[in-house]
């Protein structure tokens, strides 16, 4: 048994691959390398260069190395940019995803993790964000993913495939031994962009938008630490590989924490104030998203273990100091 990792060069894949070597998993990683860096992947991991629509090369991998389940990242994930590029994003998200599924289906692999979004909540009436929430998506990121889920549904429903949805809210943070950490190019990330602005490798930290409906009138986020998030996705393996059919899962501490609060918690942790600009709303940005992630921790005795911004903001603070993008 061996589990093929796409997007395995990535922020959140990189640490799913460690994740899983760790307990002693066989792990195939597939990444194109687009905006993922081959020194975060873990060296017990086998790496394959290629893109997740290369059905010829993904149905040979699948034959050649046993594999028994997928975990999907690669894809793109800056909301801005999808608004620009819609059409690429598309492609990227869901026709890919597509291709991929197809695979799956045709070489037999039955168990399917997907990396799904709050995003695809929209702009949610309710505070906290149930599974049941309506999924009215703001932007085509958020689009792209819901798509991808409607796919697997389907799938599911018609063929001898499982699958398990993750809806992420804001990861954040980096693995505690210092092995990988957000290092995408032209990273979008608050917490990341306030640690480079802390470093001084930015002059300052955008604050986007002060008017938005929320107590100190900056958006508001879930803010998840990687770790945590990791460890929902090896409970999802395993529920899959123990006969699970079809589920989705908010991922999320249920607490918001605003963009001031945020700056608030990296001044603490850097133990300097934090250069900042204030200035427009950026577009497709919600003003708040907090998960209820009630499901996730009943169903797959989830328990997070660094449910703590200064947690998530130190370990985040300590990457950026020392890998230098
Ligand atoms: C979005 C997606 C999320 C995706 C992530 C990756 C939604 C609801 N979520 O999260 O699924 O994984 O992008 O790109 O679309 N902010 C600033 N200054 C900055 C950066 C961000 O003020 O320099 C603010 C944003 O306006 C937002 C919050 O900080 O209110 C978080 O932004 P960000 O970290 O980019 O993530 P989201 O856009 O929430």
């Amino acid at each position: 048994m061996t589990v093929l990792v796409t997007g395995g060069a990535g922020y959140i894949g990189s640490h799913m691959t460690y994740g899983l070597v760790d307990r002693g998993e066989k792990v195939v990683v597939l990444d194109n390398l687009s905006t993922g860096v081959r020194s975060l992947i873990s060296e017990q991991a086998t790496f394959v260069a290629g893109d997740v629509s290369d059905q010829s090369l993904v149905r040979r991998l699948m034959r050649e190395h046993d594999i028994d389940a997928v975990i999907h990242f690669a894809g793109s994930i800056v909301v801005p940019e999808s608004v620009e590029q819609p059409l690429r994003y598309y492609a990227n998200n869901t026709v890919a995803s597509r291709a991929l599924i197809e695979s799956c289906v045709e070489e037999g692999v039955r168990n399917f993790v997907f990396s799904s979004t709050a995003a695809v909540y929209g702009i949610p009436d309710a505070s906290m964000v149930t599974e049941q929430t309506p999924k009215e998506p703001i932007n085509p990121y958020g689009r792209s993913k819901l798509m991808t889920e409607w796919m697997l549904q389907d799938a599911a429903k018609a063929h001898d495939f499982h699958y398990v949805a993750l809806r992420y809210f804001n990861v954040a943070g980096a693995d505690p031994k210092g092995r990988t950490g957000q290092s995408t190019p032209r990273a979008t990330h608050l917490i990341k962009r306030a640690c480079q602005a802390a470093l001084g490798r930015v002059p300052a930290l955008d604050i986007f938008g002060t008017d938005y409906p929320t107590p100190d009138g900056t958006g508001v986020r879930d803010y998840i630490h990687v770790s945590d998030l990791i460890a929902a996705h090896l409970l999802a393996l395993d529920a899959l590989r123990a006969g699970t059919k079809a589920e989705i899962f908010n991922c999320g501490y249920g607490r918001g924490l605003s963009v001031r609060e945020i700056i608030k918690a990296v001044e603490k942790v850097t133990g300097h104030p934090l250069p900042v600009r204030e200035g427009a709303r950026r577009a497709g940005d919600p003003p708040m998203l907090v998960a209820d992630s009630a499901k996730l921790k009943r169903t797959l005795c989830w328990t997070p273990k660094y449910d703590d911004i200064n947690i998530i903001v130190s370990s985040a603070y300590a990457w950026e100091k020392r890998f230098n993008s």
